[in-house]
């Protein structure tokens, strides 16, 4: 069959590099895509959220199953887009449509629901603009830290995590009344710190069935010791080693399967990723976030061990068969770091030249922000590169991805060399 991937970053270089193994693969696009996915597909210059671009290519190429890898289009209806049209309702699309979508693009419909199924979670309340007091008057109930999120989706920045009250109230008028968020922020979240560690776990449902897939740790930060800005991702591994088939039964039970029955009882069709973003509280896991797309970088260490044929899986989850697929992991840990341009989260340069990917050898180099021009591989993006590596646990992967690294130059780039070490001060 002809497949569409749509996105341009690691995790859609991932996905590509993995669909192309698969013998039920034909032609594969990728839309807009990166100088990684341009080598083993082919890119259509097109914008995720250029509908009627999108259209026209799929009716064009023939293209039978479209995966959509980042969350806006998803949260703008791409997926109802298709079933409206004549032309699309038979082509194979996965992902949510927008009212499951908005499981990531409203923290507070996401929190509500959570309640409703009594899917354990920090304790809230949402506040709007008009409740700006009653907003003040609710943190100072809290004890600090002090957690304040932006409703809407922030590209990964609608979180703040404050010490003091003053400023947590100053921030909550900047969100709720100055526009920090834009309408983002029209609405916000506070609610209680969970002190723990950080893991995800993804879920690949087709709205009945699910098949739970390898667990993974991200490094959010940019800096080394977990410190400074928020980015997409620094890096991640998989599996997460403090997350023991105890804790991960609790997760199913108590998360997984509340989650997929509760999208069932509202009637509200789920078909594609569940991203849950979990908290381990001493050895119970809470919600910290859902996304309705895989991770990325997560997926650059999620999709390497996942032995099963991927189109398969697509096509099953898109058709409501997922319980006719056996899900085969590969044994082996998963690394993946990401090498960004200097400045990244805040500003950086782009265009500059990359040297050395073929001198990896035992690795694979995912592509992030990069482009082709003239032969030569040019930086285009804050996250450039994602390195993965297979060893027999995290240190080992890490190790090699490390190694492999040591090859590849640009001005400026920049990547934490302490991925790991967290891990093994907890073991
Ligand atoms: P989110 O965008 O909801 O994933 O939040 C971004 C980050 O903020 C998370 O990855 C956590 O590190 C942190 N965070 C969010 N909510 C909480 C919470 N209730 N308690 C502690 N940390 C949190
Ligand atoms: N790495 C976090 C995310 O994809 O949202």
């Amino acid at each position: 069959m002809n497949i569409l991937i749509l996105g341009s970053g690691g995790r859609e270089h991932a996905f590509a590099w993995k669909i192309k193994q698969s013998p039920r693969c034909d032609s594969l696009y990728v839309a807009p895509g990166n100088a990684g996915t341009d080598k083993i597909a082919t890119n259509l210059p097109i914008d995720v959220l250029d509908f009627q671009a999108i259209k026209k290519v799929v009716v064009a190429y023939d293209i039978n199953l479209v995966l959509v890898g980042p969350e806006v289009p998803l949260v703008e209806g791409i997926c109802d887009f298709f079933k409206k049209d004549p032309q699309l309702n038979k082509v194979m699309i996965v992902g949510p449509e927008a009212r499951a979508a908005q499981l990531e693009g409203s923290k507070e419909f996401a929190k509500d629901f959570m309640v409703r199924h009594r899917i354990p979670t920090a304790a809230y309340q949402s506040f709007s603009s008009l409740q700006l007091d009653s907003a003040c008057r609710f943190l100072e109930t809290l004890q600090p830290p002090y957690v304040l999120k932006a409703d809407g989706l922030a590209a990964g920045k609608g979180v703040l995590i404050l010490d003091n009250r003053e400023e947590a109230i100053a921030e909550l008028k900047h969100i709720l009344t100055e526009g920090k968020f834009g309408n983002a922020g029209n609405k916000v979240v506070i609610e209680e710190f969970l002190k723990g560690i950080e893991l995800s776990c993804f879920v690949l449902t087709d709205g009945k069935n699910y098949k739970i897939l390898p667990t993974a740790k991200d490094y959010k930060r940019i800096g080394e010791g977990d410190t400074g800005l928020n980015t997409g991702g620094m890096g991640a591994i998989s599996p997460v080693p403090f997350a023991t088939s105890g804790f991960l039964k609790k997760v199913e039970n108590r998360i997984v399967i509340p989650t997929i029955e509760g999208l069932k009882k509202e009637n509200i069709p789920f078909v594609g990723f569940i991203f849950i973003g979990l908290m381990k509280v001493d050895d119970n896991p809470f919600v910290i976030e859902y996304n309705v797309r895989m991770g990325d970088p997560e997926t650059e260490v999620v999709i390497p061990r996942v032995k099963s044929d991927w189109v398969a899986l697509l096509e099953a989850t898109s058709l409501g068969k997922l319980n006719e697929i056996v899900l085969e992991i590969d044994v082996r840990s998963a690394a993946t770091v990401v090498m960004v341009s200097g400045g990244y989260p805040e500003a950086y340069k782009k265009g500059e030249i990359i040297l050395g990917l073929d001198k990896v050898h035992q690795s694979l180099v995912f592509h992030a922000g990069t482009k082709e021009v003239n032969g030569e591989v040019l930086t285009d993006g804050g996250r450039v590169l994602a390195v993965t590596s297979f060893g027999d646990d995290y240190k080992e992967s890490l190790e090699k991805s490390y190694n492999s690294i040591e090859n590849i130059s640009f001005k400026n780039l920049y990547y934490r060399k302490d991925l790991g070490l967290d891990l093994q001060e907890r073991m």
